[in-house]
């Protein structure tokens, strides 16, 4: 028999018709699977808007007491996250511990040093001791000096590195020993310092700029354990009153207006958001497009 299209054509719908049909039940009966085993009813509170980011999760953030900090410690608060303040200042870490639980938030200020090894193992100890686990670690605390090239002592060099970038290497190591099991996120607070700068300002930038290389070099060391790490790189992030700034401070952005601390926190919710499991060892600027802007005088 000839092989026509006529011939042929009658039998194709129904294989068709066969192979669509144990495609759709297969299809039915997977979703169901999928939805008993993966929580369909928390996805839908999620879409709800009634679950929670951080619910039963610990963060800590250095230099959590004030400024930038305080803005990522409310910020993962709000998400029921249990954060630990983390701060050499006594007075505003206990002021924000307070301040957060008359707000319903849960809070535990723990006075630390970062420069400090034994400050920093004992920090990561008493929030697993209270929590039971440590998911996420801000490295946030950080000090600037700007000074004359010629008159930067290297006492305030030493000071500058140990405070920004030798902590983010010890907060990170001792944390990640509690994250190891069920892994975790890491991000570091560098600075767009680290690819643009200003005279006079050596430390700082340097602190930055290893921030970012020890950021991508921690994310392939901790990649087997599941703990990813990034950083966030601000631009100007005013954390003091706004009446303070001029208008030309607003305009000169791309964004029109300077950046405030909620700013950088929404990057880190993001960072270290788990279903962005696909993000390690980067960078996310946040500057109101000053790192991209071209300024040449007229
Ligand atoms: N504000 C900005 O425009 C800006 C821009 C780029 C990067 N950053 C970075 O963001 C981070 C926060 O900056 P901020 O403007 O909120 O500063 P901030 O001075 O307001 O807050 C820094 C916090 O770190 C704490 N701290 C300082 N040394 C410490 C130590 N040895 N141990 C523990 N805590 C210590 C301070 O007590 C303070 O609470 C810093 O790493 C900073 O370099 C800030």
């Amino acid at each position: 028999m000839i092989d026509t299209e006529e011939s042929r054509y009658p039998v194709f719908p129904l294989t068709v018709f066969w192979r669509s049909t144990a495609v759709f039940i297969g299809l039915q009966t997977l979703e169901k699977v999928v939805q008993e085993t993966c929580g369909a009813e928390k996805r839908k509170a999620f879409v709800e808007g009634d679950d929670f980011m951080f619910a039963n999760r610990t963060v800590v953030v250095t230099g959590g007491a004030q400024g930038i900090g305080k803005g990522i410690a409310l910020a993962f608060a709000r998400e029921k996250g249990r954060v630990v303040i983390a701060d050499l200042n006594q007075e505003a870490g206990s002021a924000l511990e307070r301040e957060m639980k008359d707000q319903g938030l849960e809070a535990f200020f723990v006075r630390t040093d970062v420069r400090e090894e034994a400050d920093v193992i004992r920090l990561m100890e008493r929030a697993a001791e209270k929590y039971g686990r440590i998911d996420v670690l801000i490295n946030n605390a950080g000090i600037s000096v700007f000074k004359p090239f010629f008159e930067l002592t290297l006492e305030e060099w030493d000071n500058v590195l140990n405070t920004n970038l030798r902590s983010a290497f010890l907060c990170t190591r001792e944390a990640a020993k509690y994250m190891k099991k069920e892994g975790g996120a890491v991000i570091n607070i560098a600075s767009t310092r680290a690819f643009m700068s200003e005279a006079n300002t050596e430390s700082y930038s340097a602190s930055k700029g290893g921030i970012i290389a020890l950021t991508h070099a921690m994310a392939a060391s901790l990649s087997p354990y599941r703990i990813r790490v990034n950083a966030v790189s601000p631009g100007w992030i005013h954390t003091g009153d706004e009446g303070e700034l001029r208008e030309i401070d607003h305009k000169q952005h791309w964004s029109g207006r300077v950046g405030r601390p909620e700013d950088i926190a929404r990057a880190c919710l993001f960072l270290a958001d788990g279903r962005n499991d696909f993000i390690t060892g980067q960078n996310l600027i946040v500057d109101g497009g000053m790192t991209r802007k071209m300024i040449y005088a007229e």
